[in-house]
C-alpha cells in the first residue's frame, strides 16, 4: 500500500479500457491513419483512446490536469497532472508489430508518483506507484516485482534502443556506434520496451535522444521503483528534458560518459573515482 492507491488503480482501470479499445482496432481493415503537422502518424485508436482515458479522468478526478499526446493540455486546480500517451509506438501499431502500448501516468508536485504501462499486444503490463515498487504482470493482484539487473560493466551490458535515425540527427551518430561496440549486445526493442525491459533487469541499459514528456513519464517511476537511474543525456531527471537514459545504477553513469552531452560528461569526470574495494554507484561520503 502507498499514499497513491486509489491513483494506482484508477490508471489500472484507465488501461483496462485502453487496451479493449486499442486491442478491438489492432489491425483492423477499416483502420484510419493520418499524418500529423510534423509528419507522423496518428490512427482512430490513438485518438479514441486519449478521448476515453480523459472522459473516465473528468468524471474521476475533476480537479486534475490532464496532457496527452493527441488533445494537448487542459488545465487544473491543483498540483496534480495526468500524462497520457494513448499509443506509444504508432507506427509499429499501424503496421500490426505488437509492440506498443497505452502509457498512462500521475504528476504531483512536479515528480511522477504513479506509472502504468500496458502493451496487451504482447500481454504484458508494467507499473508502479512512488514507495511502493515497480511490478509487472496481468493485473495488480497477479503481479511479480521488477528490479534491475545488477551487471556491473559496460562490457557484460545488454543495451537496448529505437532506431539510427534520432542519433544521427543529433549529430551523436559516433557516440552511439562507440557505446554499441563498448557492450556486450544490443538489441533496438524500441518505443517504451527498451526501457520497460531495463526495469524487470532482462536488459541493462536503454537510451532515446528525442523524446516527449508522455513518452517518459510512466516509464520514469517504474524505473526508478525498480532500483534504477534515469536522466535526460545532461544527466538530469527531467521528463521535459526530451532524452531519456536508463540502467541500473552501476551502469547509468557509464552510458553518460559516452553518450551524455558536454555537461554530463564534466560533471561525472569532476566526481573522485570510487575507493578501491567499493563497487556500485553509490560512493563514500566526502572527508
Ligand atoms: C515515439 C516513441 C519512440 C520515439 C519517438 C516517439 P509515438 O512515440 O516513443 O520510441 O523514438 O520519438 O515519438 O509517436 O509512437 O507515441
Ligand atoms: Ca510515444
Ligand atoms: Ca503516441
Amino acid at each position: 500500500m502507498t499514499g497513491y492507491s486509489d491513483d494506482l488503480r484508477l490508471a489500472h482501470m484507465l488501461a483496462d479500457s485502453a487496451d479493449d479499445l486499442t486491442m478491438r482496432r489492432f489491425r483492423a481493415v477499416d483502420l484510419r491513419v493520418d499524418t500529423k503537422p510534423d509528419l507522423t502518424p496518428v490512427s482512430d485508436a490513438d485518438r479514441a483512446v486519449e478521448e476515453a482515458i480523459r472522459g473516465t479522468l473528468r468524471r474521476a478526478r475533476p480537479r486534475d490536469a490532464v496532457l496527452g499526446e493527441e488533445m494537448g493540455r487542459t488545465s487544473g486546480h491543483g498540483a496534480r497532472c495526468w500524462v497520457i500517451d494513448p499509443i506509444d509506438g504508432t507506427k509499429n501499431y499501424v503496421r500490426g508489430v505488437p509492440v506498443w502500448a497505452t502509457l498512462i501516468a500521475l504528476i504531483e508536485h512536479g515528480r511522477v508518483v504513479v506509472g502504468v504501462v500496458s502493451a496487451p499486444a504482447l500481454a504484458r503490463r508494467w507499473w508502479a506507484a512512488r514507495d511502493g515498487g515497480a511490478w509487472t504482470g496481468r493485473s495488480l493482484t497477479k503481479a511479480a516485482r521488477c528490479r534491475v539487473s545488477s551487471v556491473a560493466s559496460l562490457q557484460d551490458a545488454s543495451f537496448s534502443y529505437s532506431s539510427l535515425g534520432g542519433w544521427e540527427e543529433r549529430g551523436r551518430l559516433s557516440d552511439f556506434v562507440e557505446l554499441s561496440r563498448s557492450v556486450w549486445r544490443t538489441r533496438a526493442y524500441g518505443d517504451f520496451w527498451s526501457h520497460a525491459m531495463v526495469a524487470e533487469g532482462a536488459v541493462d541499459i536503454s537510451a532515446e535522444p528525442e523524446l516527449s514528456a508522455w513518452d517518459m513519464a510512466a516509464l520514469t517511476v517504474i524505473i526508478e521503483e525498480a532500483g534504477g537511474v534515469w536522466s535526460d543525456l545532461s544527466g538530469n531527471p527531467d521528463i521535459d528534458g526530451g532524452s531519456l537514459v536508463c540502467g541500473n545504477p552501476q551502469l547509468h553513469g557509464e552510458v553518460l560518459k559516452l553518450l551524455g552531452d558536454e555537461r554530463a560528461r564534466a560533471s561525472l569526470r569532476a566526481v573522485p573515482p570510487l575507493r578501491p574495494g567499493i563497487s556500485g554507484a553509490v560512493r563514500p561520503p566526502r572527508g
